[in-house]
């Protein structure tokens, strides 16, 4: 197949990349590089392009089968810092793709989020739950998603939704083992921690990620929303133990109390039914996930 990947040199989208290519199609990528650098691999054609213009995506988009979305203005903190920036990439960008794969009969993989839920009235939290976000970006994300809903309805376009929880893993360069990491490793005595350290999320691990995305490609439905995460949830808390047992120190913790970040979301777990349905299911835990985070942390130069 020949797709396109918008954001292919973020996270999580430099991932979905290597993977596609390795399994035999020809990926393009369109990107601003606003939050990234070009991959510069073999077998992929880059466009230096931005999703708010349709001519950038019109001219990415030509022959190609299937789109993956994945850029985004995709920090919470940013988002409350410029809102109009987050509404334009999020919201007019998703719907700026809509368009064109509507106009050329192309599919759409949307990656969404679990912010959008806001705070669920209930966890484990389902698909079915209403969507209340609590920050511009969820707000941003929820908008993309309604639109993806309407355009299937109305112009019949083939797109099916990921709403992912915390992805974690190899060239993540925010979140919370980010940000532990680089603290460790200038201060191994002390760690400040934002917030109480209680907030509790489902992280789950990029390759489980990447995998949720090809089994939604391949045999989710035309016009449904699947939760991505594994289900399970581990508080910061936890997060600083395991990491600090694997660099082998015992720091002294302290905390900033209170939100860790304005419209931070204080726990989101999956419910993950749906996909697990489509026959996924998770494979890397988060202790072996954290080892390969923390050995890819330890090869990058540089640290901040
Ligand atoms: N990482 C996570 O834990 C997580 C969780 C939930 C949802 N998501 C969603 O998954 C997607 C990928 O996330 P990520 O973590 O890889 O983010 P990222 O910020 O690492 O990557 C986003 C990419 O989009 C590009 N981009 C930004 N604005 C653009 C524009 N106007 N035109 C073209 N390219 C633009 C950036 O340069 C970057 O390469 C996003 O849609 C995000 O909202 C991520």
């Amino acid at each position: 197949m020949k797709v396109l990947i918008t954001g292919h040199a973020g996270f999580i989208g430099k991932h979905l990349t290597k993977k596609l290519i390795n399994n035999g199609h020809t990926v393009r990528g369109l990107d601003n590089y606003s939050a990234s650098k070009k991959l510069e691999l073999k077998g992929l054609k880059e466009i230096e392009g931005d999703i708010k213009n349709p001519k950038d995506i019109e001219k990415a988009v030509k022959g190609c089968d299937t789109i993956f979305h994945l850029a985004a203005q995709s920090s919470v903190p940013k988002s409350t810092e410029d809102i109009d920036k987050d509404f334009q990439t999020n919201t007019t960008g998703t719907l700026n793709i809509l368009k064109t794969a509507s106009k050329h009969n192309i599919e759409v993989i949307n990656a969404s989020t679990s912010t959008v839920y806001g705070k669920p009235n209930k966890t484990p939290t389902p698909e079915t739950e209403p969507l209340k976000p609590i920050s511009p970006y969820g707000a941003s994300k929820a908008s993309a998603e309604m639109y993806c809903q309407a355009l299937h309805n109305t112009h019949n376009i083939n797109v099916k939704t990921l709403r992912l929880f915390n992805v974690y893993g190899p060239h993540n360069k925010k979140g919370v083992m980010w940000d532990f990491f680089n603290k460790l490793n200038k201060n191994p005595n002390k760690l400040k921690i934002l917030g109480t350290g209680k907030q509790e999320k489902d992280y789950i691990y990029i390759d489980d990620a990447i995998n949720a995305f090809t089994k939604i490609w391949k045999k989710g439905k035309p016009g449904q929303t699947y939760n991505v995460g594994t289900g399970q949830t581990l508080t910061v808390n936890q997060i600083a133990k395991k990491i600090t047992q694997i660099m082998d120190i015992n720091p002294e913790y302290t905390y900033t109390g209170g939100k860790s970040w304005k419209g931070d979301v204080e726990k989101t777990q999956a419910d993950t039914t749906k996909l697990r349905q489509i026959n996924w299911k998770p494979q890397t835990t988060p202790t072996k996930g954290l080892e390969k985070t923390y050995r890819w942390w330890k090869k990058q130069k540089n640290h901040p």
